[in-house]
């Protein structure tokens, strides 16, 4: 009984064996192709979720300028006699608080900031405060400006302080550094009104543009931005850099639309624009949040700049957020040259800041904020993401005036919000009549359309515009989650948009950034709280190919390639002419690990290779700022090659595997 149950056993193996599916990946090394874009994996910004006020944006002081509405003094609590008063120096933002004396030594006077979700700082790290003040009665008063633990038990609540002197009935400029003894993530920027003697203040005190930066930004910036969340886009190596959205390009209404022009020029003159994800979801409603423009289009390009990235903005097309005014023409500025003359005005303004002249009005603009060289624009998108006639109409016009002044321009048009269907078909076809170089196509989608999708790109049209994958990211139990589960199947699609480099030129994951405590959205590429970074699984998959992009595609061709709606073993290769690299990439989104050949035709053998192993098998495993290192690529070197030009290897259940050939 027992032998037989032996044979048994040996029999099912050896038939599972046979039965076993062969994954064969079989590259053509000597036949390399199309070129992959240098433009490829990039970053999409947006700012939603707190991206950028609270985020990447290094100011620490929420509305520093008094502008928020209707409470001008949203985020700062007032104690003492505090008024808004709005005849201040700054044109375009003239709010500013008046703080008057209480009348007694012991009752005080001032302001304190609450931050965004509290401000983060590091023992023994410096920050720089400044503020625009003045006496207007004359004399002379002292700001004490502290950063305070407002929750503490201890016998201070205050952990770094400095006193400034205001000594001028005149608008004047202040800065002063403040040394941190302690790392809190939700201190509060407080603001006494004192005299000279530093008892409670006497006299009156205007106080407008109060702004709190760490002294070390990315760069060193004063302007600046949080270096470890720069430094995460730095080192993904994106090829293109889209900015600055999304739907806040085009607002709930066209007033409320990213006004570019409107973030560039002295910060302290930018004027706020209320930011469109303040209440577009009720449940998660943020009534603080708006647009300081701090970080602007300036700031963008000398970033895309400093990372290594085509800067790529978006211009709005003059029509406001298609989703949030349902087919009301009136929403939109009118579909004729002169209605939309602004907008035009807009793209043409825009090529000249990046691109002209330093005499030129615009040029002169970028010039004197520091970058008289231009920035070598070469990409524009003309609206997000937009459908229908609506859109048909509108962009027709304001790209057709782009092209005529600029020809040297490539222009992006959109298919809209779905990725397939009646709308995505007519606004491709608009986009082939409309010669457009690029069509940006979005794809926030589940699993099972990823599945659906494994040949998407291989049976594109080769004739009418490139793809750019502008928005998209696998969606899973309800939108829910940033975890392994999905990301596998970002990884094995994406190695479809590599297979087919001449087609699809771009491809950004959306959204990037997302504050822990203030999201709208999500899945997104990189959490944060006001101290700590985690970049998620779908980070590594997006940095993985940004790294090991290569120069161009080689051909590949396997067994057992999956069929529409099925998991599989999916592969690319592209080789590196400068690395002298063959890099070959391989997911596999089943269950079970499977048996892998990559046999690598016009190599002889194979003399060094390594290998960087990204473990996606624990489905709800995600990385947080609690644990940021749950996920993480690994890299082996490559043992017992077996002196021929084939590998053979165990690709584990839910694993994304690198493959560098010398
Ligand atoms: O990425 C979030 C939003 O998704 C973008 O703002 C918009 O373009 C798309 O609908």
């Amino acid at each position: 009984m027992k032998l037989r149950q032996m044979m048994l056993g040996l029999f099912l193996t050896l038939s599972g064996t046979v039965m076993a599916q062969d994954y064969t990946v079989t590259v053509q090394t000597q036949k390399p192709g199309a070129e992959v874009q240098p433009t490829m994996y990039g970053i999409f910004f947006e700012d939603i979720n707190f991206a950028a006020d609270g985020g990447l944006y290094a100011e620490l002081v929420k509305n520093r300028s008094f502008e928020f509405t209707p409470d001008h003094l949203m985020g700062w609590h007032a104690f003492g006699k505090v008024e808004i008063c709005n005849d201040g120096p700054f044109e375009r933002n003239p709010h500013y608080a008046r703080l008057s004396s209480m009348g007694h030594g012991d009752w005080w006077t001032g302001l304190e900031n609450e931050g965004f979700f509290g401000i983060g700082v590091e023992r023994d790290k410096e920050y720089r405060f400044s503020v625009y003040a003045r006496v207007p009665e004359g004399g002379t008063q002292m700001l004490r400006v502290q950063l305070v633990e407002p929750y503490t038990q201890e016998e201070h609540q205050e952990f770094a302080s400095v006193d400034i002197k205001v000594t001028s009935s005149e608008w004047q400029k202040y800065t002063a550094v403040l040394k941190s003894r302690k790392t809190v993530d939700k201190a509060h920027l407080r603001l006494f009104l004192c005299n000279d003697d530093g008892r409670s203040g006497s006299g009156v005190m205007d106080v407008e543009h109060v702004s709190l930066f760490p002294v070390d930004t990315w760069m060193g910036h004063e302007n600046g931005m949080r270096k470890d969340l720069a430094q995460a886009l730095a080192d993904m190596k994106p090829g293109v850099f889209r900015f600055p959205g999304g739907c806040i390009v085009e607002g709930v209404t066209l007033e409320n639309r990213y006004n570019w022009k409107n973030s560039v020029g002295p910060v302290e003159n930018r004027p706020l624009n209320k930011n469109r994800w303040e209440s577009t979801f009720t449940y998660r409603y943020y009534p603080d949040y708006f647009q300081s423009y701090g970080l602007g289009f300036f700031e963008f390009f000398q970033l895309s700049e400093e990372i290594g990235s085509e800067p790529l903005p978006v211009l709005n097309v003059g029509m406001a957020c298609q989703f949030q005014n349902w087919n009301d023409e009136s929403a939109h500025a009118p579909a004729t040259e002169a209605g939309l003359k602004e907008y035009i005005d807009d793209c043409l303004d825009l090529i000249e800041f990046a691109n002209g002249a330093v005499e030129t009005k615009w040029g002169k603009v970028r010039a004197d904020m520091g970058h008289p060289a231009p920035f070598h624009l070469k990409l524009l998108a003309i609206g997000n993401e937009q459908w229908d006639e609506y859109y048909f109409k509108r962009v027709k016009i304001v790209a057709d005036a782009v092209r005529k002044a600029h020809p040297e321009i490539k222009i992006i048009g959109t298919s809209g919000p779905n990725a397939e269907g009646g709308e995505f078909d007519r606004g491709w076809e608009a986009m082939k009549r409309q010669k457009a170089d690029l069509v940006d196509e979005h794809f926030y989608r589940p699993i099972s359309w990823f599945k659906n999708e494994w040949e998407r790109y291989d049976l594109y049209d080769r004739t009418g515009p490139k793809v750019f994958a502008g928005e998209y990211a696998c969606h899973d139990r309800g939108k829910k989650w940033n975890h392994a589960g999905a990301s596998i199947y970002e990884a094995a699609f994406i190695t479809g948009i590599e297979r087919n480099a001449d087609i699809v030129h771009m491809a950004t994951y959306a959204p990037l950034f997302s504050h822990v405590d203030g999201w709208q959205w999500r899945p997104d590429m990189i959490w944060f709280d006001n101290l700590r970074v985690a970049k998620s699984a779908s980070y590594w998959v997006q940095a993985l190919f940004a790294q090991n992009k290569g120069t161009n595609v080689l051909p590949v061709s396997q067994t057992n390639f999956p069929k529409k709606g099925e998991d599989g073993v999916l592969a690319s290769a592209v080789w590196d002419k400068n690395q002298q690299e063959v890099i070959v990439k391989l997911a596999n989104t089943f269950e079970q690990p499977k048996t892998v050949k990559i046999q690598l035709n016009g190599l002889k053998v194979i003399s060094e290779a390594r290998v960087i192993k990204l473990d996606l098998s624990q489905y709800d495993l995600e990385n947080t700022v609690d644990n940021p290192h749950a996920i993480e690529p690994k890299e082996d070197k490559v043992e017992a090659l077996g002196g021929s030009n084939v590998i053979s290897l165990t690709l584990p259940a839910k694993s994304f595997y690198v493959y560098k050939i010398k």
